[in-house]
């Protein structure tokens, strides 16, 4: 059985949870990993793979464009598929809706899917740590089960109204229209003890800082986080007060609250 993944994912979270979903689901693996440009600059591959999982981050509530758009292009000829999104403790609001749309317009049926876990993007203070290896353990047998559904013949697959979802609510954590707004210019910038080493560089999805000077970073700042997360002197931050005033606002509200990851079956 080949099982193919395709997936976005800055700060590793979907990641995690894709390959622990595949070890439990068994057989051949094809990864299509779309995070980096040099990845999206590949064709992808599908093996004739009997299973397709698509995974990302919520976005606001959503899915990321980038990947649900990279979906669509896809021929899914009645296969079955499996949508996972990461969250960072909010909710995931819309965001298995837009992925469920995505792979239904390319043709796939989905079978299942599942909502994690994953430290928030934002600060390590949100969902420390996750997805831990209990997560790991629930996306192993989550593998599991969709495995013993197409061994035993009974694979269904989810009618739109079963998919979990809801309206996206950001004022609840008082992240409103015109606060987002104030954000959206906002990037990351090295300071002083920068080592010029271009780890970030090579770690930015979107291609944005040029490796040979960091201080040199284009608008269009998903505020993944990745290159603050992965500096090895902490010296690339967010400094401007919108961006920091969101994530204190994400660690107070929903910060320490008690997520688990759901699964569900057609
Ligand atoms: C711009 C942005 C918006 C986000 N919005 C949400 C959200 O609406 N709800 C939530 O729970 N987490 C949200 N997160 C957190 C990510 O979904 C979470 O950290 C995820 O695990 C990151 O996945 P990755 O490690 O695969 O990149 C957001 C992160 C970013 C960068």
């Amino acid at each position: 059985m080949i099982l193919a993944s395709l997936y976005f994912s800055p700060t590793g979270t979907t990641r995690k949870v894709v390959r622990a979903f595949a070890e439990g689901f068994g057989g051949e693996r094809i990864e299509n990993d779309i995070t980096l440009p040099a990845g999206r600059s590949k064709a992808l591959m599908d093996g004739g793979a009997d299973l397709f999982v698509f995974a990302g981050p919520v976005y606001g509530g959503r899915s990321f464009k980038l990947l649900t758009g990279t979906i669509r292009k896809l021929e899914g000829a009645g296969r079955p598929a499996v949508c996972i999104a990461t969250y960072g403790g909010r909710h995931y609001d819309m965001a298995l809706a837009d992925l469920y749309e995505a792979a239904t317009a390319a043709g796939f049926q989905v079978i299942a899917c599942g909502a994690f876990i994953g430290e928030h993007s934002f600060s390590r203070n949100i969902q420390t740590g996750r997805p831990d290896e209990e997560d790991l353990a629930v996306a192993r047998g989550f593998g599991q089960q969709v495995r013993g559904k197409f061994e035993a013949g009974s694979l269904a697959a989810m009618a739109s109204e079963a998919i979990p979802q809801r309206s996206v609510d950001l004022d609840a954590i008082g992240m409103h229209r015109e606060r987002l707004g104030h954000l959206t210019p906002n990037r990351p910038a090295p300071d002083e003890n920068c080592l010029h080493c271009g780890a970030c560089a090579s770690v930015c999805p979107l291609g944005l800082i040029d490796v040979n000077d960091s201080d040199a970073i284009k608008p269009g700042c998903l505020k993944c986080n990745t290159c603050v997360k992965t500096c090895p002197v902490q010296s690339m931050q967010f400094r401007q007060e919108a961006f920091k005033e969101v994530a204190k606002n994400c660690e107070e509200t929903f910060g320490k609250e008690e997520r688990q990851p759901q699964v569900w079956f057609g």
